[in-house]
This record gives C-alpha cells, structure tokens and sequence, in this order.
C-alpha cells in the first residue's frame, strides 16, 4: 500500500517560504527612511514599490505611520492574489486604504509622484540591455516626486560568477524547519546572461526544487550608475554594510565610494532624482 504521509515540500507555500528567507520589509523600510534623511533631512511619506510580487513592503510602509502611502505595481496576478490574502488582508481598514496595487508594467508613468521608488531584489535585471534598462529608467525617474530617491540592490563578487555555486541557510529549525538555497545556476561571461534559482529543503528530506528562477543579466555596479546619470538622475550613492571587528554584518549601511572586494556582497543603490 502507498505511503499517503504527505512531505512537508507538498505541504508548503511557496510564497510563505519566500517571505521567511528572502524579505525583511522592517529592514528595507529603515534604510528608506535613513537614506532619504540623509539626502532631504526630512522623512519620506509616499513609496512605490516596482515589481512588488506579494506587496509586503506596501503593507508595511502604511502600518507605521498615518500619513504614509504605498503604491504597489507587479505584472503578474497570482503573486498579487497571495499578497491581498497573506499581508494585505492583515491590515487594518485605515492602513489598507491607503496601498494601491496596480497590475500593469512597471514602465508605465504613474500619478501621484512618490518619494521613494523602491526596485529590489535584483528584478531591474531582467531588462537586459542598456536601451530597455534606460527606458526603465527614464519612466521610474518622471514617477518621483521634485525630492525623491530611488532604492535598489545590486550583488556581486567572485562567488557570484561561479556556476553551480550554492548558498545555503538555515530559516526554521526543527522537525518542520527549512533552509533556503540560493543557486547561481548559469553565467555566460560573453554577454553577463545569468540564471538563479530559489529552493527550499525541508527537514523530511523533501524540497521544493527550482520554486523560482531569474534568467537575468549580470549588471555591475559602475554600468547602472552611468545609466542612471544618462536617465536624468542628479546623483548616485552606493551603501555598503559595515561588518563588526570579526567580519559579521552589522545591519548598518554608510555610504561607500571604495569597498573591501569580499567573495560575495550585496549592497544598496540609492538614485536622488
Ligand atoms: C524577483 S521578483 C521580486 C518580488 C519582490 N519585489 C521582492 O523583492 O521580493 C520579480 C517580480 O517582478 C515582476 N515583474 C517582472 N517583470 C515586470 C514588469 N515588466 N513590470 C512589472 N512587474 C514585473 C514579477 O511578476 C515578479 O513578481
């Protein structure tokens, strides 16, 4: 007879797992914050969060404060869907009236302009040549308000070149925990072409192999600061974490024109309209 015990991978949500490993939407929130102060001496109330999947950022910029509003905008309707469910419907009724989630394309010009634009997660690499990446560009730039900024992040590092290279952790421990692993699948040096993929192992052996992929390009910090200049944008900073005396991430961000060319990193871009 079949064994009908059901694996903790058939069980999971991959959204749910995404969420755990991947965003930190407190986090992000305080960088926004400390970046537009250090730009405008004043604290930002309007976000636009492009390629906002399950709008988790949204949800969490109107919950700290009442005169905050958030624009979420994704293309694709299910991670939306998990979002109005999961983190959306978790608000209360004056928070949600105030996120606005709209289904179109992120190059689409948009109104009320925003202080902060958030693109995170890498997402802007999927547009993979210097005309579609400064088209998108150019359209995030006439969404910004007169004093805004732009927030991305961008990776790098030998390690990031290496195919097959997988970084590994640990999310949840225990009989029902998970790890997350990120997999640098494929990098073609010729044209910076590059594949990721997300999977999720679980302590029963099971995994959800593959739940999303990126086929992005490999863009370098220096080629997205000269395209930014080329949109309009009037400047651009690059906020590098400051790691304690045993080389552990310390959770803090100063601005960098030099760094330490570490295996690995991410970083923060910060474009000022
Ligand atoms: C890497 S996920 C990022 C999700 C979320 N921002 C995060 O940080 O976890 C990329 C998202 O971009 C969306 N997307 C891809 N191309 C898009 C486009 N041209 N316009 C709007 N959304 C797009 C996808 O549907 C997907 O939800």
């Amino acid at each position: 007879m079949a064994n009908k015990k059901k694996t903790l991978a058939s069980k999971a949500d991959k959204y749910k797992c995404y969420l755990a490993s991947v965003q930190s939407p407190e986090h992000e929130i305080d960088f926004f914050n400390q970046a537009f102060k250090e730009e405008f001496g004043r604290k930002p109330k309007t976000l636009r969060e492009d390629f906002c999947g399950t709008y988790a950022v949204c949800c969490e910029w109107v919950k700290g404060n009442r005169k905050r509003t958030a624009i979420g905008v994704d293309l694709d309707p299910e991670p939306l869907a998990w979002g109005e469910e999961h983190n959306y419907s978790k608000l209360k009724k004056h928070e949600q009236e105030r996120v606005n989630v709209l289904q179109q394309d992120v190059r689409k010009a948009n109104r009320p302009r925003v202080d902060v634009l958030a693109a995170q997660n890498f997402s802007f690499w999927l547009f993979k040549t210097r005309d579609e990446l400064l088209d998108y560009f150019r359209i995030a730039r006439s969404n910004m308000a007169d004093e805004s900024i732009m927030v991305m992040d961008m990776m790098g590092g030998g390690e990031c070149y290496a195919e097959g290279n997988v970084d590994k952790r640990v999310i949840k421990k225990g009989k029902k925990g998970f790890t997350y692993h990120w997999e640098q699948g494929t990098f073609n040096p010729v044209t910076h072409d590059a594949s990721f993929y997300i999977s999720f192992k679980f302590n029963d052996g099971s995994k959800l192999k593959r739940a999303f992929e990126y086929h992005w390009r490999f863009w370098t910090l220096a080629e997205v600061r000269e395209l930014l200049a080329e949109a309009g944008f009037s400047n651009s900073h690059v906020y590098w974490e400051i790691e304690d005396e045993d080389g552990n991430d310390t959770g803090d961000w100063v601005k960098a024109d030099d760094a330490v060319s570490n295996p690995s990193w991410v970083c923060y871009l910060v474009a000022v309209r």
